[in-house]
């Protein structure tokens, strides 16, 4: 029982079961008091005992919580604040219409400025605190507050968002600006582009917000930022700054007079060339790194004068050096000039030229002309230099979009002056630049001509329509340029004495080959001596520069000034693509595997121990530019086999290259570590061609590379393919082509089937010189219609017209 008051006065309900059936409650002692025994007193105190092991366990248990919930938010506190978080930041402007700019704003500590900035950071975090971004924002800066040539107020400001790194993704330019631009409440009835943001009058084509910011707004250094303001008209300020070490990470802004813009003129620059990874110098649209308002990237040391010219009164130029190594800098000056008005040209012969010609022109031009020729059987004749233009064809043009009297052409960039003939007595042209950033300057002379006689008597008439002495037709030199002229000629070598193919010199035993066929230097039966400053040819005649060994360039009537140099010293084995074989291993040590992200891409050639010389057309493009994804595979035959395997360093596309018509398809990639001596009988230079060798038609080459073994195929070969080809004949190819410039060269076999094809491109045309049996890259894989087609052969860049060009980057080939 008192067993039972004892559970009765705590759990009633359980008590009875348990008294009726002990033994059933296993590994539960109960206590087992003697029965009958007065106890009150006792009961009392054992009472107070329960409550006092009660009260603990009570307080035990609280304790436990309260521990429970501060372990736990030291845990939540320590995992969100270990969770990897990314700051983004964007940089944008915007124009304020309805204030006015203060003087005052230029000083960023001064009370105008701060309560300016203050204000439009305030809209500015307002649009984004009530914005899908809310819980990411963090904050914007007003960075500068400007005067600008359309009026009111320029604002330039950048904003930051932090979120978890796994969330990175949602946040985007696009939204982040059309955030900002959303908010702009414009009406449709006023048809301005002036709308309200928060109450700011913000001009919505104004906005201008980027994410990809080239340059981090914080990453300057104290000393090398500055302002510079241009308010004399007639000065030129300077602007020059190097280093020979330590780092260089300057930001200039650049502000004009109200109503001027700014014009940069670069004399030089020195930084180190690699395609922009570390160094370089960006000239800016704005006064902030806004990626969109890139006029101009620089990436290579330059000593040539080069200007450009700001859309608005500011510029911002940034140089980047970030491990000056010899020596860095800028040396440049900037000047405030006034805009140049619109008009309309005309008139009967002149020049016309692009916008601040001759600086670069900046992008969004426009300009048109008018001519009127005196008498309707004339018509308008232009000449543009370094320049030409073509039809406009179904892509977009790259370098300038011309309508000449409604009909659409592309321009592009080249190395000669070009003819184009509108045969018309009124003509209306209007110039439109497709560029993004600033363009090359362009210069064209215009004159009248006669539409029924293009050509004077006497003179050949182009296929490009314009005219050369019909003297200089099949002399062996591109009179035309289009290559007409030298077109269906007979074969026979004209005397040398009617044209000096090379011009360089007297027609004399001076050791130097004038003549293609090397007649001045036959017969001679005296030396000049030699003097320390010349070469002694093998002939024992000297010839007048030094350095005329190894450079390419067959000096010596023998050629004994480019035997035993550096390039494919050995002749390679003749054991022996489309219509190919495998080839052995180290048959050309020469050929390159570029692998782009990992897999193969192009084919290149080893010209020295650092450099490779490859095709333009595997580099167009934004990611395709870029060194860092490229690693190129030497001394390979079988893919993945590579004896040496080095990531790219720079790219050097050339200037004149057109993604359009193929033309200049050449380039040079720069390894980031030289193939070591120790690997010379795996890997091997191959010749460059002397500069302006002829080719001869129908000689036998070798085209190499893993690309495609049949136009259908859609993986290339594991193993390096060599086929067999012909040099073919110019004409032929031009009359199978059509757009074959001076640049290109065609070989195959006109039965088809053998030829190179999709992914050997960059790759060499080799071919075995006779006299001395060395291996010369006589072309690169470029193009053709489909591969191995009867009839269509492969067109290759025809190296021998880039030598110079080659030798201004690669200065000895030694
Ligand atoms: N452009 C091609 C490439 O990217 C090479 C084409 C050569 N075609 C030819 N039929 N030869 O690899």
């Amino acid at each position: 029982p008192c067993l039972q008051s004892y559970f009765q006065s705590c759990i009633s309900n359980i008590s009875i079961q348990v008294v009726s059936v002990p033994g059933k409650l296993p590994g539960r002692r109960l206590p087992r008091n003697p029965i009958g025994k007065a106890r009150a007193p006792k009961q009392s105190k054992k009472r107070a005992l329960f409550w006092n092991v009660q009260n603990k366990i009570i307080l035990f248990t609280v304790f436990l919580f309260i521990l429970a919930v501060i372990a736990w938010t030291l845990l939540w506190l320590y995992i969100s604040k270990t969770e990897s978080k990314d700051a983004f930041y964007f940089v944008g402007m915007f124009r304020i219409t309805n204030l006015e700019f203060l003087p005052e704003y230029q000083q960023k500590e001064s009370r105008e400025f701060l309560s300016m900035a203050r204000t439009v950071q305030q809209v500015v975090n307002l649009v984004y605190t009530t914005s899908a971004f809310s819980k990411f924002y963090k904050q914007s800066v007003v960075a500068d507050v400007s005067s600008n040539n359309k009026g009111g107020l320029l604002v330039h400001f950048w904003i930051v968002f932090v979120m978890p790194h796994a969330k990175g993704h949602i946040i985007c330019e696009e939204c982040v600006a059309a955030i900002l631009k959303d908010s702009i409440q414009t009406s449709i009835t006023n048809r301005t582009s002036v709308g309200s943001l928060q109450g700011l009058a913000v001009d919505m084509d104004s906005v201008v917000l980027n994410g990809d910011c080239w340059e981090s707004p914080f990453s300057t250094d104290k000393g090398c930022s500055q302002y510079f303001y241009a308010d004399h008209l007639t000065l030129r300020y300077p602007l020059e700054i190097s280093a020979t070490s330590g780092r260089l990470m300057c930001h200039f802004k650049l502000v004009a007079v109200v109503g001027y813009l700014i014009r940069l003129s670069i004399e030089s620059i020195q930084l180190e060339a690699d395609n922009c990874i570390t160094d370089s110098l960006t000239v800016y649209d704005a006064l902030l790194p806004i990626g969109s308002t890139i006029l101009y990237r620089i990436c290579e040391p330059t000593r040539t004068l080069i200007s450009f010219v700001s859309t608005n009164n500011i510029m911002l130029v940034t140089l980047k050096s970030p491990y000056v190594r010899k020596l860095s800098g800028i040396w440049a000056y900037f000047e405030a000039i006034p805009e140049q008005s619109k008009g309309h040209w005309s008139g009967f012969e002149g020049k016309i030229s692009s916008p601040y010609y001759p600086s670069y022109y900046p992008p969004k031009c426009k300009c048109t002309w008018k001519f009127q020729t005196p008498l309707s059987t004339l018509g308008i004749a232009l000449k543009f230099y370094n320049y030409s233009i073509t039809k406009k064809s179904m892509k977009g043009c790259e370098h300038g979009w011309w309508e000449i009297n409604e009909h659409m052409y592309c321009g592009s960039y080249m190395d000669h002056q070009t003819i184009f003939r509108v045969p018309s007595s009124l003509v209306h042209i209007q110039l439109q630049c497709s560029s993004r950033l600033s363009d090359k300057p362009l210069l064209v002379e215009y004159g009248s001509y006669n539409i029924s006689q293009p050509c004077p008597v006497g003179s050949f008439r182009c296929s490009s329509c314009s005219c050369v002495p019909q003297a200089q037709r099949c002399d062996g030199v591109n009179d035309c340029l289009d290559d007409s002229d030298e077109l269906f000629c007979v074969t026979t070598k004209p005397a040398c004495n009617t044209s000096s193919f090379r011009q360089l010199g007297p027609l004399v035993c001076d050791g130097f080959q004038d003549c293609e066929d090397g007649q001045d230097e036959q017969n001679c039966t005296w030396s000049i001596p030699c003097t320390n400053r010349t070469f002694k040819c093998g002939n024992d005649i000297c010839f007048r520069k030094q350095n005329a060994q190894c450079d390419g360039i067959v000096d010596c009537a023998d050629g004994s000034d480019e035997e035993g140099c550096s390039c494919s010293w050995t002749s390679s084995s003749l054991h022996r693509i489309i219509g190919g074989s495998d080839s052995q291993e180290g048959a050309w040590p020469w050929q390159v595997s570029l692998h782009f992200v990992g897999s193969a891409y192009c084919g290149a050639s080893v010209i020295s121990r650092e450099w490779l010389l490859s095709a333009a057309h595997c580099f167009h493009g934004n990611r395709l530019s870029d060194p860092t994804p490229w690693t190129a595979h030497l001394g390979m035959s079988v893919q993945g086999n590579a004896k040496f395997v080095s990531p790219v360093r720079r790219i050097v596309v050339h200037e004149y290259y057109n993604s359009q018509t193929f033309d200049y398809d050449i380039a040079l990639l720069q390894l980031s570590v030289a193939w070591p001596e120790t690997m010379k009988q795996l890997i091997q230079p191959i010749c460059i061609p002397p500069a302006g060798q002829k080719v001869h038609s129908w000689e036998k080459c070798w085209v190499t590379g893993w690309g495609r073994r049949h136009e259908t195929d859609n993986k290339g070969s594991p193993v390096l393919q060599q086929a067999e080809v012909e040099l073919i004949d110019q004409t032929v190819c031009v009359s199978t082509y059509g757009i074959i410039t001076s640049r290109m060269l065609c070989a195959g076999v006109m039965s088809g089937n053998r030829d190179a094809c999709k992914g050997d491109s960059g790759g060499p045309l080799s071919c075995r010189r006779k006299s001395d049996g060395k291996w010369i890259l006589t072309g690169i894989v470029s193009w053709g219609h489909g591969c191995g087609r009867p009839n269509f052969p492969g067109v290759y860049t025809r190296v021998s017209n880039f030598v110079p060009w080659i030798h201004k980057y690669v200065p000895s080939l030694l």
